[in-house]
């Protein structure tokens, strides 16, 4: 993790700083048994908690599904940080000063460029609003506003605006606030002339500022005031905007977004002012793009649990089918309300269905019943193609859900809509691989219990246990001998660690390990033998001994198999140019074989 600002030292520091026990304390209660804490894992749904937290190694797991790790890793875990953001929020709750790095002089030069364009906007954005809340030429956005029943209130908290009817009405502010003018184009506020001068790209319409979540404006939308074309305009791609990025309302909604745990999307401006308007302030909209990974991340900041609203149309469904998977991939939950037909959600709350609106709401159906659902529409369920093609499509959506217990969930609800075996679809996830995976993900499968050679996991369960057997063990060389390449991987990070600090620090080996070592390190942590002293030496020269004795067992037993191997192939010579003669005679007897052909 190449955190420029985030030195090795300062992660150790707020690791050493930041208590587990406190963290995780604000997301699960927990209860004290024995030298650890337990209680409901918030990573699955259980019933007896299988969660544990340990303050002195300040590691934990879950016997349950598996997770673990450290302070920073249940932070991430959570869904709500980056690794970046982890660190920031454990170093202002500890007291820790963050450094920031010196920027080099391009990117000084670059911020030094940004603020201007934020000042830019802002200025255009004051100029639209004065218009609107106080010029006498703002007139017809008042009436226009009005008559859609826009209230003043959302008029000042999304500080809406208006531009006039005219060519050169922003030109000409921006001129006398001496600002220079190719940054305004730059901005796609204003454009040039073919000759020379410029002019206003918004003209006539209602302004909406479209903001950061530092409330910076990057870039405004404009509705026009009456029919015509085009019927909105949007800031071009700059330095600030990227419509694939950016939500809009997501300033004013962040906050109730968390508190509610949950966010409505919608896709236009109107609509979101509207569910603002009524009381359903945790709403964002989409601008006229389709919802992107990107847009998800930064809402999963605040909320695991998305809503969207979309037209019933074909265009409406397969819009909202196309998030599902990125939903399922960033392990946010999805559920649609669909509106009838023709509506959107401003129309329709407009007609004064607020209490039909939160019913709606409140009926939304899981993104991925409603995929299911279309899947069982667009194709014949009882007959045994159609039965093959919803499976094949459901199973291709259901490998992109990362976690397990939701996997196997949705297993059982398609197995069910298609009358099948559970087992048979699980034989199809086994031999589809998964779309799209993510780095590292192929190693974070972990290895089945069985296939995991019992010394050998004694012997690593003893390095983190015991780590001053570690320079007995790396004096064997036995890690080279170990027959898991999983175990020999991890036995050979706690060895590295060993060696470079001469003690063993966990947190520091979680930090270093992939996601499956990871669990599987956490899982050996919480899980003491305590034998004596002197046991635990003969305990490990016992393990030795089994893994040497397999080793050898298994070299002779390849050697064997070669030989037989090399045996049968001599044999299978044989046997072909036996073949191959016979097949030559058959071609002579019919004459085919001419002198030409042949190769030899
Ligand atoms: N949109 C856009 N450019 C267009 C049309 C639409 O950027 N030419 C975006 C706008 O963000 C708009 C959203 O897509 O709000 C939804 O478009 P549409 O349903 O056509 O408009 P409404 O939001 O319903 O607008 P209105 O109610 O004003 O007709
Ligand atoms: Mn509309």
């Amino acid at each position: 993790m190449a955190n420029d600002f985030l030195s090795e030292e300062k992660i150790s520091e707020i690791r050493d700083r930041a208590s587990i026990l406190e963290v995780v304390s604000d997301y699960v209660s927990l209860k004290k048994t024995g030298r650890n804490y337990k209680g409901l894992c918030p990573f699955h749904s259980e019933k007896t908690p299988s969660f544990m937290v340990n303050e002195e190694k300040q590691i934990f797991h879950c016997f349950g599904c598996g997770e673990g790790g450290d302070v920073f890793a249940f932070l991430m875990k959570t869904g709500h940080f980056s690794f970046p953001e982890a660190a920031k929020e454990l170093a202002k709750r500890y007291g820790i000063n963050l450094p920031r790095r010196e920027p080099s002089p391009l990117q000084k030069k670059e911020m030094a460029k940004k603020e201007v364009l934020f000042r830019i906007n802002q200025m255009a954005s004051e100029y639209f609003n004065d218009l609107l809340t106080r010029k006498g030429e703002g007139e017809p956005g008042r009436k226009y506003l009005s008559q859609r029943s826009v209230s003043e209130q959302m008029v000042k908290e999304h500080r809406l605006g208006y531009s006039p009817d005219r060519w050169d009405g922003l030109v000409q502010h921006l001129t006398e606030k001496k600002v220079p003018l190719d940054l305004a184009w730059e901005l796609g506020l204003i454009l040039p002339k073919k000759k020379e001068g410029w002019y206003d790209a918004f003209r006539k319409r209602i302004i909406f500022p479209i903001f950061d979540l530092h409330q910076r404006v990057v870039g405004f939308g404009g509705r026009l005031i009456g029919e015509g074309q085009p019927k909105y305009i949007n800031s071009s791609e700059s330095s600030l905007y990227h419509k694939g990025e950016v939500l809009y309302g997501l300033q004013a909604a962040k906050r109730h977004a968390s508190e509610k745990d949950g966010v409505i999307i919608v896709e236009g401006y109107f609509d979101l002012l509207t569910l603002h308007q009524y009381g359903w302030k945790h709403s964002v909209a989409t601008l006229g793009t389709a919802l992107t990974t990107q847009h998800i991340r930064t809402l999963r900041r605040y909320t695991k649990n998305v809503i969207t609203v979309f037209d019933p149309d074909p265009a409406g469904i397969q819009a909202t089918l196309r998030t599902l998977p990125l939903l399922l991939e960033e392990e946010v939950t999805g559920k649609a309300v669909l509106l009838p037909k023709g509506e959107d959600p401003d129309t329709f709350l407009k007609k004064g269905n607020l209490k039909g609106f939160e019913e709606r709401l409140a009926k939304a159906i899981p993104l991925i019943d409603f995929f299911f659902e279309w899947l069982m529409k667009t194709h014949d369920p009882k007959s045994v193609d159609g039965k093959v093609s919803i499976a094949k499509e459901g199973i291709a959506m259901i490998q992109r859900i990362p976690e397990k217990i939701r996997k196997d969930f949705y297993v059982r609800a398609l197995a069910e809509r298609l009358d099948l075996k559970e087992s048979v679809l699980y034989e199809m996830i086994k031999s589809t691989p998964a779309e799209r995976t993510r780095p590292g993900e192929g190693l974070k499968k972990r290895p089945p219990e069985e296939s995991l050679p019992k010394s050998e996991e004694i012997v690593v369960r003893l390095m983190v246990h015991h780590p001053e057997l570690i320079p007995t063990i790396s004096g064997e060389g036995i890690l080279d001998e170990f027959e898991s390449p999983f175990l020999k991987r991890l036995g050979r990070e706690l060895e590295g660690i060993f060696q470079k600090k001469g003690k063993l620090n966990l947190t520091e080996a979680l930090g270093g390990v992939d996601e499956g070592l990871k669990e599987r390190l956490c899982e050996y942590a919480f899980q003491e033998n305590g034998v004596e002293g002197d046991q635990r030496e003969r305990i490990l020269k016992d393990c030795i001994e089994k893994i040497r004795r397999r080793r050898s067992k298994k070299d002779e037993s390849d050697l064997l198999r070669k030989i037989k191997e090399a045996e049968r192939q001599k044999k299978g010579g044989g046997l072909e140019a036996l073949l191959m003669e016979r097949q030559e005679m058959a071609k002579r007897e019919k004459g085919l074989l001419k002198g030409g052909f042949r190769k030899d």
